[in-house]
């Protein structure tokens, strides 16, 4: 049996890698990210090379629904998740007193309630205790 990573932030960078490196452990994959033909460009390459399922969800992740919206896909297409990549962020540098406070407010709940939610609901078991 294949392990499914779920895998948030999957269109660039360090998600992207991670995407490729479980695929050619041959695992499978749901990448989300909002960058819709990024992810397409990734699921074509990765069940092309390594005959892996991939499947993507477009998703902004700074939406207070998004976590049940992912949750209720993945449901619904009855895939079982073994590993969550909660990885989907954004970072930046500059001077604190040029800096807006829009980052920061976005930055202070989405992760949260995401991880919550995937973790709470797919991985773990109705008691709240990993199942795998
Ligand atoms: N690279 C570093 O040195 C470093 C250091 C410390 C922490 N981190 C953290 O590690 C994570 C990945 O970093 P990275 O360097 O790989 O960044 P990256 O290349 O900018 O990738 C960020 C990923 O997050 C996704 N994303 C951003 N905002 C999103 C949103 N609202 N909804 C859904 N997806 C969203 C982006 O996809 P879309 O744009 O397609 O949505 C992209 O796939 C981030 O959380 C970052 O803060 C990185």
């Amino acid at each position: 049996m294949r392990k499914v990573a779920l895998i948030t932030g999957a269109s660039s960078g360090i998600g992207k890698d991670l995407a490729y490196i479980h695929a050619e452990h041959g695992g499978d994959l749901i990448l989300v990210a909002r960058r819709e033909d990024r992810l397409t460009d990734i699921k074509k390459e990765l069940e092309d090379k390594h005959s892996v399922d991939v499947s993507v969800i477009v998703k902004d992740l700074s939406r207070i629904e998004a976590a049940q919206e992912v949750y209720d896909k993945v449901k619904s297409a009855s895939i079982d998740v073994d590993y969550l990549i909660n990885n989907a962020g954004f970072g930046g540098s500059g001077k604190f007193n040029l800096c807006g406070s829009e980052p920061i407010q976005a930055a202070s709940w989405w992760p949260a309630s995401f991880l919550s939610c995937l973790c709470g609901r797919v991985l773990c078991n109705p008691t709240g205790i990993h199942s795998r």
